[in-house]
């Protein structure tokens, strides 16, 4: 165990696949109860292996949209392990296109998912927090939050917003002893980001490859920022709130 979790209970949104599983999966290891909530029906599979591994973890299909999809999980969470303690919100999408390229459509649907989400799911949350006595709240963001890329127009803007949204429930619910931070990942190899790069062509090795052109060699590991979070959500980083705590390898000294 690196940062005991015994006796908390997380909920996790996109919980299913890449920096998400891997926080599952380190939460669960560290001994918290883990509702992963996904709008992808695999991790239903991903806990029914888990739960055989003597793992505490339930899913729940979740699109983070719907209000009434986040409140049974919350439901799901208090019922079957009897509370909630950390929320993790890293459900996102990321596809990409420039201002010329951004359709109203794709920039509601990156702001639906992305902040819309993250507002939704904290609203839900945050009183079965305040029910437990304490909490964290840890928001997946990005290096992107600080500008982006041409091509991630819509993406970083949505994560803007969720970097402020951070500061502003880190202020409010202090006094209800919640923390709330925000973890921002440079460039992770996780199973979004490889599709992503499949359908703009991009040769199996690319990802690979343009990670060794990194300050730090390579390209980050789903673990990589789990291991960031587990601490954000442990009790040694008990007076942390309001933060961004950066995992890049060193990318944003390119920027
Ligand atoms: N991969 C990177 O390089 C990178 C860098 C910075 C930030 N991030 C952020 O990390 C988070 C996770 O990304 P990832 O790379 O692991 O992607 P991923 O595609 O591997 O995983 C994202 C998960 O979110 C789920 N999801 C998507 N829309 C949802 C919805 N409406 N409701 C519920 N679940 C939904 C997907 O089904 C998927 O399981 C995202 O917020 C992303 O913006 C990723």
């Amino acid at each position: 165990m690196n940062y005991p979790l015994s006796g908390k209970v997380a909920l996790i949104t996109g919980g299913s696949s890449g920096i998400g599983k891997a926080i599952a999966d380190r939460f669960t290891e560290n001994g918290a109860a883990v509702v992963i909530c996904d709008v992808s029906p695999k991790g239903e599979q991903l806990a029914s292996e888990w739960q055989q591994a003597g793992k505490k973890v339930e899913f729940a299909q979740v699109d983070v949209r719907q209000t009434a999809d986040l409140e049974r999980a919350v439901s799901l969470a208090e019922e079957r392990f009897g509370g909630l303690d950390i929320l993790v919100n890293c459900a996102g999408i990321f596809p990409r296109a420039t201002l010329a390229d951004t359709t109203d459509a794709l920039w509601d649907q990156i702001m639906d998912v992305n902040l819309k989400g993250v507002f939704h799911t904290c609203q839900v949350a945050v009183p079965a927090l305040i029910r437990r006595g304490s909490g964290a709240i840890i928001n997946i963001g990005s290096l992107n939050t600080f500008g982006g890329t041409p091509e991630l127009f819509a993406y970083s803007t949505s994560k803007g917003g969720v970097a402020t949204l951070t500061r502003n429930l880190a202020r409010t619910f202090a006094k209800h002893k919640i923390r709330v931070n925000c973890v921002h990942p440079g460039w992770v190899a996780t199973e979004g980001e490889m599709a992503v790069q499949q359908q703009q062509g991009m040769p199996d090795n690319w990802v690979e490859t343009e990670g060794h052109r990194l300050p730090m060699g390579r390209v980050q590991t789903p673990d990589d920022i789990a291991a960031a979070v587990l601490f954000l959500a442990s009790d040694d980083a008990n007076q942390i709130t309001g933060q961004f705590l950066t995992v890049d390898g060193g990318l944003s000294f390119r920027y």
